[in-house]
This record gives C-alpha cells, structure tokens and sequence, in this order.
C-alpha cells in the first residue's frame, strides 16, 4: 500500500468507497474540496495497481489546533482485517503529532463493532487514554424515514505519545 495526502484526482474515488462503506455520504463536492483544503490532514491509500483501497479524512480543530477530528475512515471490504485502518491512523498520528496535535477525536455510532474496535485498538497501542461521551444525539438530526439517525458518541484519545 502506498499511503499519501490525498490528490484532487482522487476526490471521486473517495466518493465513491464512501458510498461503499455504508458511510454517511457526503456531496462528490464536498470529497473534493477535503482534497483541496485538508489533504495534509487526510490520508489516501493506494494498492500497487494504484486502486483506491482506503481512506482517512480529518482535520485540527479550528478553536482547538490540539486537536485534530478524524471525520470519516474506510477501508475496501475487500481489504478489511488486514490492519489497512490501523495503518492509514499511525501514519496520520505520525503526521498530527510531529505537527503538535495531541488528541484525536472522532464520532461513532454505538452498534460500529468495527469502528469502535479501530480506535480501543489505536489507544491501547500507545497507552493513550480513551474516554466515550455522548455528542450528536438522536434528535440532532433530521427526523428522515422511520427511524432517522443514529446518536453518534464521541470518542476522544490522548495524550498521543
Ligand atoms: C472500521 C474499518 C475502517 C476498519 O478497517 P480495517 O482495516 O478492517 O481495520 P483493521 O484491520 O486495521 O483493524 C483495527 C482493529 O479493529 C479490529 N476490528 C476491525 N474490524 C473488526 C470487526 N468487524 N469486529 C471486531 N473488531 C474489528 C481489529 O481486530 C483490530 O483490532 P486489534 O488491533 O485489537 O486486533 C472498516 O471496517 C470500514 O471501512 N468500515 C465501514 C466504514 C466505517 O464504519 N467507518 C467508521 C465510521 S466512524
């Protein structure tokens, strides 16, 4: 895997493993204005045939440069359990922290098994405390369909060694 800022070039692909993912999808726009403005603060990963096989988009808090919010991870299902996630994260925590960021923070929902094992993982690596608090509650979102949107918890690591 080569792992890299995201190129313009690579806005539509993001897009589009979004949607894959199940993630909650975003406008082709928006995907690529994070590789215009947040590419430093974001990390593409590209198999040897130059496929995009995951991604990770955040950014560093504007009234908090401390810290830095990952918004949205996701690897190709056909490359998931390989450590592909664990991977894109140090490779941006190597990059945040050399940059003086010392907390990460991130939402999930509370059945992402996945999601929430990637980040207990990320911690317990580096011996970085861990703390769950309740963020974006059910009745901040839309009431759309049944059942509207899930509550998302927020997960905040750190100090990062
Ligand atoms: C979450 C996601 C990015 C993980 O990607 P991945 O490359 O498969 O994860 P990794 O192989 O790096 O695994 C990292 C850790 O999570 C654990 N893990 C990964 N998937 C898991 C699953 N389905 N169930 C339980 N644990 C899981 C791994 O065992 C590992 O923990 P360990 O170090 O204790 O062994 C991937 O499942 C995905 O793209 N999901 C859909 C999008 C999504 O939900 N994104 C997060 C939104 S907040």
């Amino acid at each position: 895997m080569r792992l890299a800022p995201p190129s313009l070039e690579d806005g539509r692909h993001l897009w589009r493993l979004a949607d894959e993912a199940g993630l909650d999808l975003n406008s082709p726009y928006a995907y690529l204005m994070w590789c215009r403005d947040f590419a430093a603060t974001s990390v593409a990963a590209h198999d040897s045939r130059g496929e995009l096989r995951g991604f990770v988009t955040g950014y560093r808090r504007p009234e908090n440069p401390g810290t830095y919010f990952l918004w949205q991870v996701a690897v190709d299902p056909g490359f998931r359990g390989r450590r592909l996630a664990r991977l894109m994260l140090d490779h941006i925590a190597a990059r945040i922290t050399a940059d003086g960021v010392t907390h990460l923070e991130a939402t999930v929902t509370p059945d992402n098994t996945a999601s929430r094992a990637l980040f207990a993982s990320f911690a317990r690596e580096r011996g970085a405390p861990l703390e769950w608090t309740p963020l974006f509650e059910h009745d901040h979102f839309p009431h759309v369909g049944t059942d509207g949107h899930e509550p998302e918890e927020l997960v905040r690591i750190g100090p990062l060694r």
